[in-house]
């Protein structure tokens, strides 16, 4: 008979999941419990401290809905999706765009819209045209790119978050023409505050964090070959550019919005200008997304 105690746990439960036929979930796994154990050792964990963190996991997961995912927020607030995002971009094989937060407001059926559209359905704001090319590693336009945008609206809430969240707004897809140029016109974007009235909002709250994201706009990049670029753009001169609660700013993802661009395809309106680079794929189903739509989220895996 083995003894168990607070040094031999951690062999015992990794010799019992040794056998897990796929090595992936194996390696994940073990990793997993060793650092937990090593968790719980540093912190010399109480039996009511480790119910606290198995009530606020119960609570995170109670808040997520069809419209909500609050363990997506948990993730982002925790930095683990840009570290995720991170190691992403680090098994890129060529020059991209960095990765940024997709976030727990992507929506997978966001009308399709043609250049020069506006995604601004029921908003109101500052009208400003998004406007730029979609790139090859080696600087080619990528013809008929898709490109996925989604943004806040006027009070910094997204569509999802609304009163009635089956409305859509501030989102759209588009195809680049055949030089893989796109334009479109939607909201100068602007900061907010992250959803605060669930489990996450209680936990930055006694961390004493302000909750606030700068100003940005949500992109999704693809086309066929390359690898799907999941990323955000970055209002220069925002208060919270540098103390982003959900760590999603790299300073090549940041941006200035012109007034005066007589380059622009819609001269007459504010401009944000942006060329994006997709690296060629790395193997079928490799996804960039840290997050999806959450009435996906909510269903289970085929
Ligand atoms: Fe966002």
């Amino acid at each position: 008979m083995k003894v168990i105690n607070e040094n031999t746990i951690t062999d015992a439960a990794l010799e019992q999941m040794s056998s897990t036929p796929n090595p992936r979930l194996r390696t994940i796994m073990a990793s997993l419990v060793r650092h937990l154990h090593d968790f719980a050792r540093e912190v010399d964990l109480t039996p009511e401290e480790w119910l606290e963190g198995i009530r606020f996991l119960t609570a995170v997961g109670q808040k997520c809905t069809p419209h909500r995912q609050e363990f997506i927020l948990l993730s982002d607030t925790l930095g683990m999706s840009s570290l995720v995002n991170a190691l992403h971009d680090k098994r890129a094989t060529g020059p991209a765009t960095k990765s940024s937060l997709l976030g727990p407001f992507y929506r997978q059926d966001a009308p399709e819209m043609r250049l020069g559209d506006s995604i601004i359905a029921h908003s109101k704001g500052t009208e400003v045209v998004f406007y730029g090319r979609v790139l090859d590693g080696n600087g080619r336009g990528i013809p008929n790119a898709l490109i996925q945008i989604w943004e806040p609206d006027e009070t910094g809430n997204y569509d999802l978050q609304k009163h009635d969240p089956s409305v859509m707004d501030l989102r759209g897809c588009f195809h680049a023409d055949k030089e893989g140029r796109y334009h479109l016109r939607g909201l100068c974007p602007l900061g907010y505050m992250i959803p605060m009235d669930g489990p996450v909002g209680d936990m930055i709250r006694a961390q004493k964090r302000h909750g606030y994201r700068p100003a940005h706009v949500h992109f999704v990049i693809s086309a066929p070959g390359c690898r799907e670029l999941v990323t955000a753009l970055y209002i220069a001169g925002d208060e919270h550019i540098d103390s982003d609660t959900v760590f999603g700013v790299s300073e090549s993802l940041i941006v200035s919005v012109n007034r005066n661009d007589p380059a622009s395809p819609l001269p007459n309106l504010p401009s944000i200008r942006y060329d994006f680079r997709l690296t060629a794929e790395q193997g079928a189903g490799i996804s960039g997304r840290v997050g999806a739509d959450p009435a996906q989220l909510g269903q289970k895996a085929g």
